[in-house]
């Protein structure tokens, strides 16, 4: 079982500590910084983080997001407060904290939070009923212990990062660290040094060794996401890392052994991407060990009523709802649909359906097909904030139950 590794920024003394206790009764690895340099600096070292925790009032939130986005480390920070006012609290929020934990911590959140930040929930659930799906997780199933490399292909939304978590949570790795980097969200001249590290010195602003992703997920699985964006030069240089099994930090003449399990996926065609010449295809084949190639939602319409079950269910209870099922019509009109953002498309419509439908069951008019949203806007309404709803809910529920 992956250890969760939460960073505390506070003294040891203060209630934030309680917090960590929590974390540390729940398997959660704990280290436990004095100051937001201090955590920034233990960042650049390789001490990965999937969750900071923040004490309101002893440190400039905003600041701190800005100084983590600066450098691009990717983690959620979760703003936690004695005696904190709710607009304190929404003031955190506003200033991109990922959510409010209010001190004394409460076990149940903390427990709802790392569990959000791991990513946990997903790997978890993976939901394939068409045999399509069921051949897909099948294949993955028997590949997972081995130590190959696997590249996930399919649309926008398909679950290529679910498929990629459920990979990782079923190799012996599953103890290591699970470490995704988007390649096609990173400019080319930051990327070699985010999955390499750097030295001190090695360019304008390396003010600090850093590590980079593979030497973070060393012992684990790395997820290169959409690694055919990445640029010819740094193909070369991953190759090399492919065959070598080492890395060279920017700056550097020397070789780091790794040893990380990678996976990759993309959503093009990869043999006519290949063939156009815009990937080389030494690597494709050294990426392409094995397939695994998620079909369109589309193409297995015999899944839509397990994944809408699934998320109706999930959303009503993170949300404090009753479980309510989807109507025989509503499940006509979800599967009648083309489903162009794929499974998140389908995700976000019936989260939608379980936070508006006023019935005993989802019907028909909870369900809005915005037949004009292709995956890019999919992608934008996913960015909303959906957990600092639930843990809000959350922590209504606890209050109502307490007083
Ligand atoms: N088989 C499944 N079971 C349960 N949930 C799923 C499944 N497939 C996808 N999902 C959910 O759908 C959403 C999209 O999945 P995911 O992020 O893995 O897609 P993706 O293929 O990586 O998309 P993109 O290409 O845009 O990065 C997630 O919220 C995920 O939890
Ligand atoms: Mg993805």
């Amino acid at each position: 079982m992956y250890a969760m590794r939460l960073m505390l920024i506070g003294r040891l003394a203060g209630p934030i500590a309680d917090a960590g206790r929590l974390a540390l009764a729940r398997g959660a690895k704990v280290a436990q910084a004095e100051s937001p340099e201090q955590a920034l600096a233990a960042l650049r070292a390789g001490k990965g983080a999937d969750a900071i925790f923040v004490e309101v009032g002893r440190c400039d939130i905003a600041a701190l997001i800005a100084a983590l986005e600066a450098e691009r480390f990717v983690v959620p920070v979760i703003a936690c407060g004695v005696d904190t006012t709710a607009e304190q609290a929404a003031q955190a929020i506003e200033q991109g904290a990922r959510d409010f934990l209010p001190l004394p911590p409460d076990a149940d959140l903390i427990a709802a939070i790392l569990e959000d930040a791991s990513g946990e929930g997903e790997a978890r659930s993976m939901i394939a009923s068409a045999p399509a799906m069921q051949a897909a997780v099948a294949l993955a199933a028997r590949v997972a212990p081995s130590a190959a490399t696997v590249l996930i292909t399919g649309e926008s939304g398909t679950g290529k990062e679910v498929m990629a978590r459920f990979l990782h949570k079923k190799s012996k790795r599953s103890d290591g660290a699970f470490i995704a980097i988007n390649c096609a969200a990173i400019p080319e001249a930051l990327l070699e040094s985010e999955l390499f590290g750097h030295e001190k010195g090695a360019f304008t602003g390396a003010a600090a060794r850093r590590l980079g992703k593979f030497e973070e997920a060393h012992g684990g699985t790395i997820l290169l996401d959409e690694v055919s964006e990445m640029a010819p030069t740094l193909q070369a240089k991953l190759l090399r890392v492919l065959q070598e099994r080492e890395v060279v930090r920017v700056g550097s003449n020397a070789p780091v052994k790794v040893d990380v399990r990678i996976l990759a996926t993309s959503n093009r065609d990869m043999p006519a991407f290949v063939a156009e010449g815009h990937f080389r295809a030494d690597l494709y084949y050294r990426l392409n060990v094995i397939t695994l190639d998620l079909p369109p939602l589309r193409e297995r319409v015999q899944d839509i009523p397990a994944l809408a079950a699934h998320f109706a269910a999930h959303y009503a209870e993170i949300n404090g709802l009753p479980t309510r099922v989807l109507s025989g019509a509503a499940l006509r009109m979800l599967q009648a649909h083309p489903w162009p953002g794929n499974v998140r498309e389908l995700e976000n419509a019936v989260h939608r359906a379980v936070l508006v439908a006023d019935g005993d069951d989802i019907g028909p008019e909870a369900i809005l097909l915005d037949a004009g949203l292709g995956p890019q806007g999919e992608r934008e309404a996913a960015a909303a904030k959906i957990l600092g709803i639930s843990i809000r809910a959350l922590r209504e529920k606890l209050n109502n139950a307490a007083a």
